[in-house]
């Protein structure tokens, strides 16, 4: 059994939908949130889905800390769901090929420092594309630039806002990432 962890920063509506597909999938399990945002939704989804939770800061994401509890928790694979730090390298080389992101735009597009959440949902929109999508990726020491291992667009409707964009991306991201994610399991579990 893979044991996975979480790193969310926001509602955590991806983490949940994950949580609750391994709970119906033995080939893993998510064993840890973690999360750099205290009052972040995502607290309390784990609190509410009885999953352990570690919350730290910037400070100790640098020095290793949340490396030490990942390793403490026996974590094989780690899960990025609105996780908005970029990671430290060697958290990264410690799980290369292990560790995979969701973006909510059609990438390179979109992407870098300061592109998350609603910030990506109004530059598509100011830019007047016509479609945008999600990208799910490996994580690699820069933001959102790791090997994609999947993309799917959706449409950009007359007279979207940022809110019904990201409902419509949300709508797509809780489809398709635990099937990847569950992907990776797989690989992970031979
Ligand atoms: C998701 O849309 C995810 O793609 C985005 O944050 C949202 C988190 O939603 N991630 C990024 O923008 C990373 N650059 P959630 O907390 O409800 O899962």
């Amino acid at each position: 059994m893979v044991r996975i962890a979480i790193l969310a920063s926001g509602t955590g509506t991806n983490a949940a939908r994950l949580i609750s597909h391994f709970r119906s999938d033995a080939r893993g399990e998510v064993v840890l949130i973690g999360c750099d945002r205290p009052g972040a939704g995502v607290m309390q989804r784990a609190w509410d889905l009885g999953v352990p939770s570690y919350l730290f800061n910037g400070t100790m994401l640098q020095r290793g800390v949340v490396q030490a509890e990942l390793r403490r928790f026996g974590c094989d694979l780690v899960v990025l769901a609105g996780f908005l730090r970029l990671v430290p390298s060697d958290l990264v080389r410690d799980y290369a090929g292990r560790m995979v992101n969701i973006h909510p735009a059609l990438l390179p597009k979109y992407g870098g420092k300061g592109m998350y959440g609603d910030h990506v949902h109004r530059a598509v929109l100011a830019a007047g594309d016509t479609k945008s999508g999600i990208t799910i990726h490996l994580v690699d020491e820069e933001y959102d630039e790791g090997r994609h291992l999947l993309q799917v667009p959706c449409p950009v409707l007359p007279g979207d806002t940022p809110a019904t964009l990201a409902s419509r991306i949300h709508e797509l991201e809780h489809e398709h990432y635990p099937q990847v994610v569950a992907q990776l399991v797989d690989q992970l579990g031979r």
